[in-house]
Parts: structure tokens; sequence; C-alpha cells
């Protein structure tokens, strides 16, 4: 057992081998960090029944792990208030932006604009009321000590994984998972950093702008229905929400994530989705060779990232000028980024960010044994270390709300006599 009681994140620590749990304790899943040798001599990693876990990139250039289509299996919506909506209502249509558009993104900021308050941590519990919502849907296995556990094996935000997917390419911004096993499934969410709330406190004003940029351009190529136009005089409230919930498989790990979705394709005979999304971004516009790399190796990169996770094909994007304005847009095709990127050297693999999330989701079904609401493994990264880990009970981390927990361990019988 782990006694590190509520450790400071900022002093989290490489866990003692002895401290280390049997390989085959948890759930069997053992067989699944078999290292290969090949590996462990040629590329000197450590065993992979280790308590740390690197993110070198030559660990993980192997063969692209199976991923499977990813599924909608529901969506909900946050309105202006970020009341939750177990439908689509906020859901937008994509409206294809002229040659020259000429959109100013800077429009509206100063009267038009109602933002997030991003001290309010919500953690995982949109996706958790949607979970309630949906418990028939999410097939039950039949379990000793619980009738209510559900098919997957993490539940998380589609944005976690996103991160995970670019940290072996990430120099700058580390990050903190919280992780609870309940009812044998492993929630993930996110602790914001100590840098990164500074960094949000202490936000410069162009940045502040700049944020609200990228808004303001989905309201200029979005509309409310499928026969509607946008309205670039309306307010822009980044409280509202379409997120889709998925349901897919990274090799063994059985996923459900949620993610907030732009909009889709306004032709109804468009696929169902998450074929028919659509993801904006703005970047800016690329007038050197040395920008087109630039965009190639890091832009593109959380842009792949992001949309292949929950089978978004398509990423239109709107390149701004130095004062806001958008002077063209183009789509990219995520199934064609990796064929894009392949003439820069030293460049991204798609692989190699899968396999690192892989990995990492062996690593956290190994470590995080313990079944209980009350206890987070804090999972924690810092550009050019390794990932490392701290037990805590019952303490600031702690995240499963009390109503989930009670719904969830309340067997479907009893529910219906309340
Ligand atoms: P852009 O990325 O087009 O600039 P998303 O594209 O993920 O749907 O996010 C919508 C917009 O939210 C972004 O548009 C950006 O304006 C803002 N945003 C999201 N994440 C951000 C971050 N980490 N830092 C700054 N702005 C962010
Ligand atoms: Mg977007």
């Amino acid at each position: 057992m782990h006694r590190n009681r509520s450790r400071s994140p900022m002093s989290s620590y490489h866990q003692q081998s002895s401290d280390r749990p049997k390989r085959d304790e948890g759930r069997g899943d053992g067989k699944f960090f078999r290292p290969t040798n090949h590996h462990r001599h040629q590329l000197g990693s450590a065993p992979l029944s280790s308590q740390v876990l690197s993110t070198r990139r030559e660990l993980y250039e192997r063969d692209f792990p199976l991923y499977k289509q990813p599924v909608e299996v529901g969506c909900f919506s946050l309105d202006s208030q970020r009341r939750f909506f177990n439908d689509s209502r906020q859901l937008r249509y994509y409206v294809e932006p002229d040659r020259c558009p000429n959109f100013d993104l800077r429009d509206g900021y100063k009267d038009r604009y109602v933002r997030r308050d991003e001290n309010v941590k919500e953690r995982l519990d949109h996706i958790l009321r949607w979970i309630v919502a949906n418990r028939s849907k999410l097939k039950s296995r039949a379990s000793a000590n619980s009738s209510c556990a559900l098919d997957v094996d993490f539940v998380t935000w589609r944005g976690h994984l996103t991160k995970l997917l670019t940290t072996p390419y990430e120099t700058r911004e580390g990050w903190l998972l919280a992780v609870t096993r309940f009812n044998g499934t492993l929630y993930i969410s996110e602790v914001e950093t100590e840098a990164a709330r500074q960094e949000r406190e202490n936000r410069a004003e162009r940045n502040k702008e700049m944020m609200y940029w990228g808004y303001k351009f989905e309201q200029y190529t979005c509309a409310d229905t499928a026969s509607s136009s946008p309205d670039p005089r309306g307010v822009v409230n980044t409280n509202e929400a379409f997120c889709t919930v998925v349901q897919t498989r990274l090799t063994d790990h059985q996923l459900l994530f949620s993610g907030e979705v732009d909009c889709r394709d306004r032709d109804p005979g468009a696929p169902p989705p998450p074929a028919c999304y659509v993801e904006l971004k703005t970047s800016a516009e690329i007038c050197t060779p040395k920008q087109r790399s630039n965009f190639h190796r890091f832009k593109l990169l959380k842009w792949w990232a992001q949309s292949f996770l929950p089978g978004v094909p398509r990423v239109v994007a709107g390149f701004k000028d130095h004062d806001g304005v958008v002077v063209s847009t183009e789509t990219f095709l995520i199934s064609k980024i990796s064929q894009l990127i392949k003439n820069e050297d030293n460049c991204w693999k798609p692989t190699v960010c899968m396999n690192f999330c892989c990995d990492f989701l062996s690593y956290v079904k190994r470590i995080a044994t313990e079944d209980s609401p009350s206890v987070v493994y804090l999972f924690s990264w810092e550009p050019r270390r390794e990932v490392t880990y701290s037990v805590h009970r019952d303490s600031q981390y702690t995240f499963l709300p009390r109503w989930y927990i009670q719904e969830m361990t309340s067997s479907p019988e009893s529910l219906h006599q309340h």
C-alpha cells in the first residue's frame, strides 16, 4: 500500500521499488505490460513494471496501435448559464465562408462577450451527469459486488487524452491528472498545475483578446439551424457548448470520453456523427517557409490529436492577420495530415502519440488498483521528465461527487422505489 497521504503535487517523487505493487495485482492485466526485450535493451527504457513512465519519443515508435472507430453513444448541451441538458440543443451548423472572408475577430470583444468563469472547476461533473442519465444505454457488466459497474475501463474528457497524445512532443507545459478507480472503472480528471494557474491569473490583455478570436470565428461560420445563417451581431457566450460522448477502444483499453464539438455539416445527407462533425480553428496566416514548417510541427499536432480521438474528420482553419482579420480559410482532413507533415524533418508521428497514450493507460491500470471514490492517484508530468505519481486519500484532489457515487452504488431497482 502507498502511504504518502496528500503530498503536494509539486513534491511528487519517484516511488521506491520496494513500494511497488505486484505485477499481477489489480485486474490481471499484467500481460499487457510485457516489454519486448528489443525495446528494453536497444533503447534502454525502464522495465514496464516500473513506477515511473518515460515520455521519450523513441520508446513509442512501434506499429500504430489498434484504435477502434469511435462511436457516438450520446451527446449533451450546456446552455448560456452552463446548465446541463441531455440533448443536442447547442449543436450548430457549419456555413462555408466566402473565399475572402474578411471576418473581423475583434468585433464584440468589449461589448458582446460573456466569458465562462474559469475559477469554477467542473471536473468530470457534466460527463457524470450524462452517465447517470444514460445508464441503461451503457452495457452493465455483471460483477459480484456491484450491479452498476460500467462496461468501460476509462472515463475522461477528450481534452485530457489530447494532452496525453501530445506529451512526447510537449516542451513547455506539464500536467497533473487525478485518477480514481470506482466500480472497476478508472476516472481521469485534470488538476490545474500551479504554473497554469499563474499563467491564467496573469494573462496579458492581448492574450485574453486572442482567446476570444477563436470563439468569434465560430460565430461567423456557424448557424443555429441547418437552414439559417450565422449571426455575427449576436453575443459570444463561452458557457454554451455541445459535447459528443463517444465510446471506443485503444488496444485493450475501453474508453468513454466526451469532447466539445464546434458544429456539424448542415447537409442532412451527411454521414452520421461523429463523421459529420467539423472542428473550427484559427491560426496566424502563413507567409514564410519557416511559418509553414512551424504550423506543421506544432499546430497540426494539436489539431490532429484533438480531432482524431473522437473521429471528427475535418478541421476548417481560418487564417488571421495580426489585427485579427481572417483572410482565408482552408479545410484539413485529419486522415491526410500525416501525409502533409511527412516532408518536415524530425516531425511528430501519430504512432508515437497513440502508443504513449496506450502505455500511459496501461500504467494507470497497473498503479491505480485500490477501488475507492475517496482515493486519488495523482499522475504528474513536467517536460523533460518522466511521469510519476503520488497517492492521496480524502484529500483536496477527491473529485467524484457524492451524488454520482450514490447513484452508481444504489441498484436500479432501489432507484425505482424512490
Ligand atoms: P482557436 O484554437 O481557433 O484559436 P477549440 O478550437 O478547442 O474548440 O477552442 C475554441 C477556442 O477557444 C480557441 O480557438 C481559442 O480561442 C480558445 N481556446 C481554447 N483553448 C485555449 C487555450 N488553451 N488557450 C487559449 N485559448 C484557448
Ligand atoms: Mg475549435
